[in-house]
């Protein structure tokens, strides 16, 4: 779970910072197109390193981006089309609801109606960024502009299929921060996993699986190959028919990437007036709760039972909450619009995290040892949190039919039973113990690209193969029918001896 930098030998990083002091990497300019929302999160503080260390950087963004303002001091921004032009930041509101009535189905099928949401999002949301993209390669005067900046580097997550194609027409080395990527994990794209033992995202599966869950693991691979090749890669066909080499899709160009930096994690001292509320909570300390950046929307219901569950608890409580206050809410909470979740996370008052389980939540939540109660919403949410859960650090909870005596359940288990967060300090222990930290690996690997142009020499030659070779089917074959023509022989052979035997003994007769 703590793997960062995925593909790259770790210890020759290491052996790099031990003996070797960082060489120095002159000002570069550095091209970059983020994802609004969470990633766009992990990707600013990234972004303030490598500004910090003199790099010019230049960030593509939409005119009508949610949470990437035009106007920094560590970037220059420029508009362009992209999705939040034609997509509602209400949409995962509307999706939320959907989602739900898939959770009331049983377990072996809500999770096939659940990706079946997710697929037609992508469906739509493909056909936005084909168009967005189209618009910008064919505008001449722009991508001139583009070229006589010279830029080194394009900085992307390949969920911004924008960034992917640019980069590529632009001919620039391509580092990606990523983890989900448009039909999944990003290890499903470059890292050899097999479907035995690996999960694949949106199953709910662990890495222990009976046969029953083997076959459904393996149906959800099918399906994630299915939406690649039928449904995202035919909504970039017309676009890379015309600008790039043929043959080209958009599995091709995201695996032509240099390097895939996976999510990271940082913490600073709280503002005054929350320091106060955290101290102010005495030896129970607080639980904070967080659902994420896009949902505010939790039904009416649910979020009162939650309120309520809170007011009987002796802790205090800080929660992030947009939208009417709920009537059931106890003086010992602090509703909040926005809150530093990870400086929270890290103060030692805290004792339990309420989230939903994206990304960030998790690796915050790991890195600083706190238990968690998980009320996943959308998207991989509910295997993230599994992967708590089974290793004793979570419990896990349905958010649709949420009931006060629930949540109070809950949260009174992580709370009083030491064992989730003895477990949990165990996986931040293993988490931490790594040779440098997440921020100076990142920058050591993009620095890296620009300093060597790129860093095709770590692509892996499997992507060239075609699936049978590299399943070593065709070889496979060849034994078989070697082996296969053998055993014909002999078998004809002993006929031929048999025959002859018998007609030998038939003929004194
Ligand atoms: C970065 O920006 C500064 C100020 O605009 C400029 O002087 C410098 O040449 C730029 N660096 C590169 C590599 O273009
Ligand atoms: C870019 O969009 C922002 C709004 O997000 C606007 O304030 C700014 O003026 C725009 N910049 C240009 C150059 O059009
Ligand atoms: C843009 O940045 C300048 C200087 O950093 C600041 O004075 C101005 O208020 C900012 N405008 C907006 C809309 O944030
Ligand atoms: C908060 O509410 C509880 C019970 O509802 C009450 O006993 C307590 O005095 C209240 N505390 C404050 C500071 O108002
Ligand atoms: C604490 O939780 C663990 C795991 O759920 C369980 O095995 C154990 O019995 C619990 N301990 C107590 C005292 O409830």
């Amino acid at each position: 779970i703590n793997r960062l930098v995925l593909s790259i030998p770790l210890f020759l990083t290491t052996f790099y910072f031990l003996l070797l002091r960082p060489p120095y990497c002159s000002s570069s300019n550095i091209l970059v197109v983020p994802v609004d929302g969470s990633h766009w999160i992990n990707m600013k503080v990234i972004l303030e390193r490598l500004h910090s260390r003199g790099h010019n950087i230049t960030v593509l963004r939409s005119a009508k981006s949610w949470y990437i303002p035009s106007n920094s001091s560590i970037y220059t921004s420029i508009n362009i089309s992209m999705l939040e032009d034609e997509a509602d930041i209400d949409y995962y509101n509307k999706m939320l609801q959907d989602v739900m009535g898939c959770r009331s189905y049983p377990t072996f099928i809500r999770t096939f109606c659940q990706q079946q949401l997710i697929t037609y999002m992508m469906a739509q949301g493909h056909n936005i960024l084909a168009r967005s993209t189209a618009t910008i390669i064919e505008d001449t005067v722009f991508i001139k502009k583009l070229r006589d900046t010279k830029f080194d580097l394009m900085l992307t997550d390949p969920g911004m299929t924008i960034g992917v194609i640019l980069g590529s027409y632009l001919k620039l080395p391509m580092v990606f921060n990523v983890r989900w990527i448009n039909t999944g994990e990003g290890h499903f794209t470059i890292a050899p996993s097999p479907v035995s033992y690996i999960p694949v995202p949106g199953s709910e599966l662990d890495d222990q699986m009976d046969f029953l869950e083997r076959t459904k693991n393996v149906l959800h691979y099918l399906q994630s190959v299915i939406e690649q090749h039928f449904i995202i890669n035919p909504a970039y066909s017309d676009l890379l028919q015309q600008h790039f080499p043929p043959g080209t899709d958009l599995l091709s160009l995201e695996r032509a990437a240099d390097i895939w930096l996976l999510r990271a994690d940082f913490a600073q001292p709280l503002p005054a007036e929350l320091e106060t509320f955290m101290e102010s909570s005495g030896e129970h300390g607080v639980v904070v709760m967080s659902l994420g950046t896009l949902i505010s929307a939790l039904p009416r219901k649910v979020t009162e039972a939650i309120a309520a569950a809170f007011a009987e608890l002796p802790q205090k409580v800080i929660w992030r909450f947009v939208g009417e206050k709920p009537s059931s809410l106890g003086n010992n909470t602090l509703l909040l619009e926005w809150l530093p979740q990870n400086d929270l996370l890290g103060h030692p008052k805290t004792r339990a995290f309420v989230a939903h389980g994206g990304t960030n939540d998790i690796y915050e939540a790991i890195y600083h040892g706190v238990p968690v109660v998980g009320l996943p919403l959308l998207f991989d949410q509910f295997d993230n949190i599994l992967r708590l859960k089974v290793r004793g650090a979570a419990r896990v909870l349905e958010a649709y039919s949420l009931t006060k005596e629930e949540f109070l359940n809950a949260l009174k288990d992580v709370l009083e039973n030491l064992s989730y967060r003895s477990n949990m300090q165990r996986l931040s222990q293993l988490h931490r113990d790594i040779p440098m930290t997440p921020m100076d690996t990142a920058i050591f690997w993009i620095e890296y690209v620009i300093r060597n142009k790129g860093a095709s020499h770590f692509k892996s030659a499997g992507f060239r193969l075609p699936w049978y070779s590299y399943f070593s089917l065709d070889v496979a074959a060849l034994i078989i029918a070697i082996t296969g023509i053998f055993m014909c022989s002999l078998v004809f052979v002993c006929w031929l001896l048999c025959c002859r035997r018998s007609r030998r003994k038939m003929k004194p007769e």
